[in-house]
């Protein structure tokens, strides 16, 4: 297949979008539909070369229709996100380098920082940790949105890190966000007043049948045990140590939710609604983790 494509944006997204739909791809990392990934792609092209104030009429030159008709190519053929075809990803109005060393960010908790965790937080937060942090999004959208703060972002895939170093760079954030590899709290020290989690809970079953954008992204950052358990319930009950008395934790378990619920029936954990979509991410404060996790709660 060879892609033509006209010479203006409204025209060349409409085309894009022409193809990616005749390639029946699936959408779910930052957009989800053909016509928002063409007009993500074309834009960024042109935005890449330096133009700025994009219109429909805004010509496309015939270097920039290569390049985009190259990267259409590879997402239809490789199945690859456009987010690593780009190596960039908008994540809480931010846009942070990616590549396949990471998951593609596009976890709910983008909404609650651009809220600044209200009604959840009464102050804001100073220590700050992003658990299993990828490419560092959530923790930098974090540290963006409180200017006092200090962040650790943690993860135990150091590929992972290498990714969250180049955004606390690209931040120009190295004074206040460090990196720190760990399997879950195992090298953490200290107290937080806002630990922020998005970890992996997908049932390894569920994973396998998966539309292929998701088998681009590393498996760490996907799977975990226990029916997708596992790594949540550890999270949940290890985390009471880690906060501050005022503290909170805020957990992604995404659709996963209706079992963490059922395994965990006396804990009243706090479902979040969105009002930009997404599901599975529960806030509970310091208080009823020790409360509920008392084994390792202080
Ligand atoms: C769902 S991804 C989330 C990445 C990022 N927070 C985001 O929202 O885009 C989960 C991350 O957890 C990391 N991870 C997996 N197991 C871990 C563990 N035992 N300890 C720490 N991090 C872990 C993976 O490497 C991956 O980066």
């Amino acid at each position: 297949m060879k892609i033509h494509l006209p010479d203006a944006v409204g025209a060349c997204i409409e085309a894009i979008a022409g193809y990616f739909d005749a390639a029946d791809l699936f959408y779910g990392h930052g957009t989800d539909s053909a016509g928002m990934e063409a007009q993500w792609l074309v834009t960024a092209v042109l935005t890449h070369d330096g133009v700025a104030g994009i219109t429909a009429n805004t010509p496309v030159s015939p270097g920039q229709r290569s390049r985009i008709a190259s990267l259409a190519m590879q997402r239809i053929n490789g199945r690859s996100p456009l987010a690593y075809l780009l190596q960039e990803a908008w994540f809480a109005g931010h846009c942070f380098y990616v590549d396949e060393r990471v998951l593609v960010p596009r976890s709910p908790i983008a909404e609650l920082v651009a809220n600044h965790f209200q009604p959840l937080l009464e102050e804001a937060p100073a220590q700050i940790l992003d658990l299993c942090c990828g490419s560092g999004c959530i923790g930098i959208a974090c540290a963006l949105a409180f200017p006092d703060s200090n962040v650790v972002l943690a993860d135990l895939s150091a590929d992972a890190l290498a990714v969250a170093q180049v955004n606390i760079e690209r931040f120009g954030l190295a004074d206040r966000v460090s990196t720190c590899r760990s399997d879950l709290y195992d090298s953490i020290s200290g107290a937080f007043d806002l630990v922020v989690c998005n970890p992996p809970y997908v049932p390894e079953d569920e994973f396998r049948e998966l539309p292929p954008e998701y088998h681009r992204e590393p498996a760490m950052g996907l799977v975990s045990e226990q029916s997708g358990l596992a790594i949540p319930l550890k999270v949940l009950a290890e985390t009471g140590r880690h906060l501050h008395d005022q503290g909170l934790l805020v957990l992604e378990t995404g659709y996963t939710w209706p079992a963490l619920d059922a395994a965990l029936p006396d804990v009243p954990l706090l479902w979040l609604e969105f009002e930009h979509g997404g599901e599975g991410v529960c806030a509970l404060t310091a208080q009823q983790l020790r409360r509920y996790f008392p084994s390792q709660g202080q």
